[in-house]
């Protein structure tokens, strides 16, 4: 494979100069040169961001599902492809080989073919970390099928309003997942999912736990006799570049979450050229990134960006806390991990162990370590590079989102020098913009603006499934002619940036982003709640929590206020997830609101915080002596 030689930081401004000036030539060079096409592109890009319509490598046909296995036969038969890290480490790891993998999703292809799943269906994909899991997804680009996998972690409603959103017809499932010493039943959720009416025809589920679980006649199947009886040789479909590969849910900060969907060719050359770029893999490289499947670091990292590269990727089931808290350190000295890619949350609660559990592993094989999904604070930061890296490996602070497919700004390692806290420069082929409130460019340096993509790069989502107008709305509005990530950022002397973090009602919460909108939503169908407020506060080790203020009904009843708390946090887990639970409850009498009725966060939002200094201009409240009391009862600790 060839990519652009970014070995010192003279061949990065090169190669960075190249992406602006020629953005055509600089594209279609990688797109050349590191994959096999049926047919090359006719056109390499056509755009026009004020109606956010691009696409990428104009009528090149392809199948990504042969760049990431087929083409690696002949070389690399062999070589483990995924290596399984059961939840249990007492269960043998699985070593899939590029063949078996090949072997594997061939016969997935051909079960989901004879379940009636043809090109441009949408298949939802609700599975705990098992190989199954990227079976599927490269079993559904394989057939041209559009997979849309739904986080195991999410509720009966979440599931069934994303299954309905897309018209599913097939969904894969388990009896149930392994998470540290608990077992979770899936099959129950996804039974009460399917209450509701739905478009599901089949449901597929795989034997992971063994528990009793009902099945439903005409409906439900296992799949493993269904895969036992599946030849084993597919010929891929062939897709054209901007046919869709999936669609990914993101949380918005209004309304319901947005499917985000990704086209094959755009999205194939973005994460490989990052993997490549940022990861540099070499030949018996192993490398681990500890996200989900379930969330778009799992699908580009887990799965795409590694299995495109030839590279040997980690599956690991379990959690960081199981059978103890030295449990990645253990997986990196077992299998001799060189590039490890996780979140500040995990960072952070590791680093409140005791050292012993870090101590007693070998860690000397990783080469580059990496960091997503959040800021990284910069005692976070020491840690990882001191403990983890023992100062030897660069750390890459990844910064990007569902939305952009694939890194967008981080330090490349051992070429960018890293500077804690700031994903440092954008990668060649991304051209980052700070915007002031007046919509124009921030030349300053250590100014916040929001920040804005202003050129398309070929792995951007490319709209929300069956809304574009909420796609031009959200990203290409508030500045126009440009990518707005509702993110802000300043930039230093040098040029690199720091991203400080949501501009907008989206909180980040242990690396998992909500919206509070929905949250706010959920309360507010609990029938003793008249109206609920939801913002996010700093908090050690999930970079933010929730706040929730709900003023109640006034029905005279006086409940147990803890039973309540207990209560809505129950409910706000069946609608969304248990993820989207409140840390802090406060009953209020009102929300402070302007004249014209909306709430005034930024008041509940710095008393979240307990920052009392300045409420800036409140003049515009109906109703400012609800600001006292809040004041007062807040709920500290
Ligand atoms: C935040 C995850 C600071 C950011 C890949 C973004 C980050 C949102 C970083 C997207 C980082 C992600 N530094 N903030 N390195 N990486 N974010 O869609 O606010 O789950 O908008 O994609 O996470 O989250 P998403």
């Amino acid at each position: 494979m060839s990519y652009y030689k970014i070995e010192n930081l003279e061949q990065y401004f090169k190669a960075y100069k190249k992406s602006v000036k020629s953005p055509e030539v600089f594209w279609s060079d990688i797109a050349e040169e590191n994959f096999t096409w049926y047919k090359k592109w006719d056109k390499v890009l056509e755009y026009d961001l004020t109606k956010a319509e691009v696409k990428w490598f104009i009528n090149g046909k392809l199948n990504i599902v042969k760049n990431c296995i087929d083409r690696h036969l002949n070389k690399k038969g062999d070589k483990t492809a995924i290596l399984f890290e059961p939840n249990n480490p007492e269960e043998p790891t699985q070593h899939i080989t590029y063949m078996e993998l090949h072997e594997r999703v061939c016969k997935m292809a051909n079960v989901l073919k004879d379940q009636g799943v043809k090109k441009g269906d949408r298949v939802c994909i609700y599975l705990p970390m098992i190989p199954e899991l990227p079976v599927a997804l490269l079993a559904c680009a394989r057939i041209g099928a559009i997979h849309s996998v739904v986080f195991a972690g999410f509720s009966s409603s979440a599931l069934i309003s994303r299954i309905n959103d897309l018209d599913c017809k097939v969904l894969i499932t388990s009896d149930g997942s392994f998470r540290g010493n608990k077992s979770l039943n899936l099959k129950s959720i996804v039974d009460e999912a399917l209450e509701k009416p739905s478009s599901i025809e089949k449901v597929l589920v795989v034997n992971r736990t063994g528990t009793e679980i009902q099945m439903k006649e005409g409906r439900d199947l296992w799949l493993q006799p269904l895969l036992d009886k599946a030849p084993k040789d597919h010929v891929a479909e062939v897709m054209d570049a901007e046919d869709p590969l999936f669609i990914l849910y993101t949380s918005g900060s209004t309304g319901k979450p947005k499917g985000m969907v990704h086209t094959i060719g755009g999205y194939m050359v973005y994460t490989a050229y990052t993997f490549q770029t940022i990861f540099q893999p070499k030949e018996n490289d192993v490398y681990w990134c500890t996200a989900d499947i379930g969330w778009i670091t799992g699908h580009s990292y887990i799965v795409y960006g590694p299995l495109l590269n030839g590279a040997t990727t980690v599956l690991f089931e379990g959690i960081p806390s199981y059978p103890d808290h030295g449990r990645f350190w253990d997986v990196i000295d077992k299998h001799k991990v060189t590039q490890f890619y996780t979140a500040p949350t995990a960072i952070r609660a590791l680093a409140r162990e005791n050292l012993s559990y870090i101590e007693n592993h070998d860690l000397s094989t990783i080469r580059i370590l990496g960091s997503v999904g959040e800021p990284i604070n910069e005692e976070a930061w020491h840690w990882y590079n001191n403990h983890v890296g023992k100062k030897q490996s660069p750390i890459t602070d990844t910064w990007w989102q569902t939305e952009n497919g694939g890194i967008m700004i981080a330090p490349i390692p051992y070429v960018t020098p890293t500077k804690p806290t700031y994903a440092s420069l954008p990668l060649p082929g991304v051209q980052p913009e700070l915007m002031d409130e007046r919509r124009n460019e921030i030349e300053d340096n250590q100014v916040v603006g929001s920040l804005c993509i202003k050129f398309p790069w070929p792995g951007m989502a490319r709209t929300i499934w069956g809304d574009h107008k909420r796609f031009v709305e959200t990203y290409f509005t508030a500045f126009p002619g440009k990518y707005f990530t509702g993110d802000g950022a300043l930039r230093d002397e040098v040029g690199y940036y720091r991203i400080t973090g949501r501009v907008d009602d989206v909180v980040i919460v242990s690396g998992h982003n909500l919206g509070t909108a929905p949250i706010e939503d959920a309360i507010n169908e609990h029938p003793a709640v008249a109206e609920s407020a939801i913002v996010g506060y700093p908090h050690d080790i999930k970079g933010n929590a929730l706040y929730g203020y709900i003023t109640l009904m006034e029905t005279g009843e006086v409940r147990d206020r803890d039973n309540l708390r207990r209560e809505i946090n129950q409910h706000i887990a069946s609608h969304i997830g248990p993820i989207a639970k409140l840390d802090k409850i406060q009953f209020v009498s009102g929300l402070p609101k302007t004249r014209s009725g909306k709430i005034m966060r930024r008041i509940l939002r710095k008393i979240a915080e307990g920052d009392f200094s300045n409420f800036g201009d409140t003049s515009t409240l109906l109703n400012p002596e609800i600001v006292e009391e809040i004041k007062d009862e807040r709920i500290e600790g």
